[in-house]
């Protein structure tokens, strides 16, 4: 079993969130899960510019770092999303990648795996950002098992008193990846998205045939 997070500090390894980061995946690895980092500071990604080229196969028509660090969240069993908060929301950086997952979230790509966020800050905005992150890997498809902030203040050991409960959320991932319990209340708005999505499945039919059976398949879409 193998958890990802995608970190969207840009401060490397000076970065709280990618240390609140990596105490959950401690958690996880200590449940016995590989673990995968991936620090977008160390990628150059663009911002998606709406060409809807990747609609035709899902491919992105940009060769930048956006594509290997996808295939590793692809390759993953759960997801973790961490970021600083910005002004009241995700960094820049995180936006960025989050855009580019646009193809993913239409066709349901991490439909099945279990995710969980976390959040950094100086004052406020962290449950904020959480909730957001968790509301995008319900996008994606994602079940999602909580999340936690971490309001920093001017206290250099916020972090660092923060990592038993991050422990227990990796461990918590861990768990949910082998037992797949259920979230009715996530079932009904991963359920309200699909069939919104639905409509771009179906419109794309011609030219991404594998996709629409594979959306028959799994029921989301009724044969016609
Ligand atoms: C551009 C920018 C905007 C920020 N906006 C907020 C904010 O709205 N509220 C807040 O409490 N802290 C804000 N902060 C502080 C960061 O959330 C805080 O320093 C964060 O924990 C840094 O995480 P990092 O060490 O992983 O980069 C902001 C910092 C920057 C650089």
């Amino acid at each position: 079993m193998k958890i990802a997070a995608v970190v969207g500090s840009p401060r490397g390894m000076r970065s709280r969130t990618r240390r609140l980061a990596g105490f959950v995946l401690a958690g996880a690895k200590e449940a016995g899960a590989e673990v995968d980092l991936i620090d977008l500071a160390d990628l150059q990604i663009v911002p998606c510019t709406a060409c809807e080229s990747c609609s035709l196969d899902g491919t992105c028509v940009f060769a930048d770092d956006f594509s290997a660090a996808y295939d590793r969240t692809l390759d993953a069993d759960g997801l973790m999303l961490a970021s600083p908060v910005y002004v009241d929301n995700v960094s820049g950086q995180m936006k960025v990648f989050i855009d580019r997952l646009a193809d993913a979230m239409h066709y349901q790509n991490f439909a099945g795996r279990y995710g969980c966020s976390v959040a950094t800050t100086q004052v406020s905005g962290g449950d904020a950002v959480i909730g957001y992150l968790n509301h995008v890997l319900n996008y994606l498809g994602a079940t999602t098992v909580g999340g936690m902030s971490v309001a920093l203040g001017d206290d250099p050991g916020a972090i660092d008193r923060a990592e038993p409960a991050a422990r227990d959320l990796g461990r918590r991932l861990v768990l949910a990846v082998r037992d797949r319990p259920r979230y009715p209340d996530q079932e009904v708005e991963m359920a309200e998205n699909r069939e919104y999505f639905a409509g771009i499945v179906r419109a794309n039919r011609d030219w991404r045939p594998e996709e629409y059976e594979r959306w028959v398949r799994e029921g989301w879409i009724g044969e016609e």
